[in-house]
């Protein structure tokens, strides 16, 4: 049986990725992770013999090394990276660290060790700002806003200097923002959701007028699926729902699914939302057209917004434990940081 080696597999979307990979593959699924704040082996407990998990970080060259060495997997997908922009702003350092030199160590065992397929997991955010412009297509020019996205814009740009120098079998994904289960409650959705159940504030940054395209995790992780198996190695494909989605509208969608769910007051849910400072050098609109995929690969989303939001929730109210368990310890030192000492109290 062949093996594919995961990066970051027990995080929001790698996590996902593996689920799908044990019910509709037949590959050894190799997973290597650091375990950060952001990373839990819990995501996986449904399926935890369908996968060899390795503790560890990529950007340790010995051991990404004898990984590769002693698996020699078919392709390798790498979700593995700190991937918060709030938190980049705070710090960059180990953005840099895991999102650029990560991928380096990465790219480098892989000329060492062939694979048939690298797949690097990107962002739509490499593209930028696209308020007054075109949605951003695979050839757009890359104009990182923040932090995180300058280092997933670099390490795009290393992959496509290893493909062209290296002749390496890559191949990136652009997916929007993704929305889910087991997301990490640092994020716009999950905070929102967590803090409207318990009746605490619900932070809009600026004027929430901002546009974000919200893309199903299990429909993003079925398009990386399809990349990986059809798409010629060199190729880039966008991925993205097409809908465009004011901030504040999305924190409206998830106070009508909580109130509906729970039968506490839509208006009194809707209360608690309170603009606050902006995120610094906030960008204002992201969108991507995604026509390739959906012509080359014939993948289209599946689960629209407000369905997948009401699910999302269902699945928050279903999980008290889980919430409280990833948001014990470091989180409240993270959550006080944003948004007791820089944007004033919230609760
Ligand atoms: P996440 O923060 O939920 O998970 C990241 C995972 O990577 C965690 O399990 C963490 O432990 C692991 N990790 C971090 N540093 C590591 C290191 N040095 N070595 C090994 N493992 C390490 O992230 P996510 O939201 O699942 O995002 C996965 C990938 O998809 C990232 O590359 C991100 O840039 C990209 N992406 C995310 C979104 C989104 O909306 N979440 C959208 C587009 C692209
Ligand atoms: O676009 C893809 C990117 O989406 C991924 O590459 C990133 O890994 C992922 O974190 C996500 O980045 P965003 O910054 O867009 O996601 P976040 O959920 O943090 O914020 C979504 C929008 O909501 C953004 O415009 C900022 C705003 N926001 C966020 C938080 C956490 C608020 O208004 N209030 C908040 O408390």
């Amino acid at each position: 049986m062949e093996s594919i080696l995961i990066t970051g597999g027990c995080g929001f979307i790698g996590s996902h990725f593996i689920r799908l990979l044990c019910a509709e593959e037949n590959f050894r699924v190799v997973n290597l992770d650091k375990l950060t704040y952001a990373g839990n082996l819990e995501n996986l407990s449904d399926i935890a013999s369908g996968f060899c998990f390795v503790r560890g970080d990529i950007t340790d060259r010995d051991l990404v090394g004898r990984v590769l060495k002693e698996e020699r997997p078919w392709a390798v997908v790498n979700f593995a990276a700190e991937s918060h922009v709030d938190r980049s702003i705070l710090d960059a350092s180990p953005f840099l660290q895991t999102n650029i030199g990560g991928v380096h160590i990465l790219l480098e065992a892989i000329r060492k060790f062939p694979v048939k397929r690298f797949l690097h997991v990107s962002t739509d955010e490499v593209y930028g700002d696209r308020e007054g412009k075109d949605a951003a297509t695979e050839e757009s020019a890359l104009c990182p806003g923040s932090p995180y996205a300058a280092s997933k814009a670099s390490a795009d740009l290393l992959c496509m200097a290893y493909r062209r120098t290296y002749d390496l079998p890559i191949i990136i994904t652009r997916s929007s923002n993704n929305y889910g289960s087991f997301q990490f409650p640092e994020k716009l959705i999950p905070l929102c959701i967590r803090n409207a159940v318990a009746g605490l504030k619900l932070p809009v940054y600026g004027d929430g007028g901002q546009i974000r395209d919200w893309l199903h995790v299990e429909d993003n992780c079925r398009a990386i699926l399809a990349v990986l198996k059809n798409a010629q190695p060199g190729s880039l494909y966008n991925i993205g729902a097409g809908g465009e989605w004011k901030n504040v509208d999305v924190v409206r969608a998830i106070c009508r699914a909580v109130a509906a769910q729970t039968g506490h007051y839509l208006e009194k849910v809707e209360s608690n939302i309170e603009f606050v400072a902006d995120r610094p050098g906030h960008d204002r609109r992201y969108a991507l057209t995604t026509e390739k995929i959906r012509r080359e690969l014939g993948w289209f989303p599946r689960t629209g917004f407000e369905s997948g939001v009401e699910q999302t929730v269902r699945w928050y109210l279903s999980r008290p434990e889980w919430i409280a368990r990833v948001t014990s310890g470091e989180y409240q030192n993270y959550y006080d940081s944003v948004y007791l000492r820089t944007w004033g109290k919230l609760s």
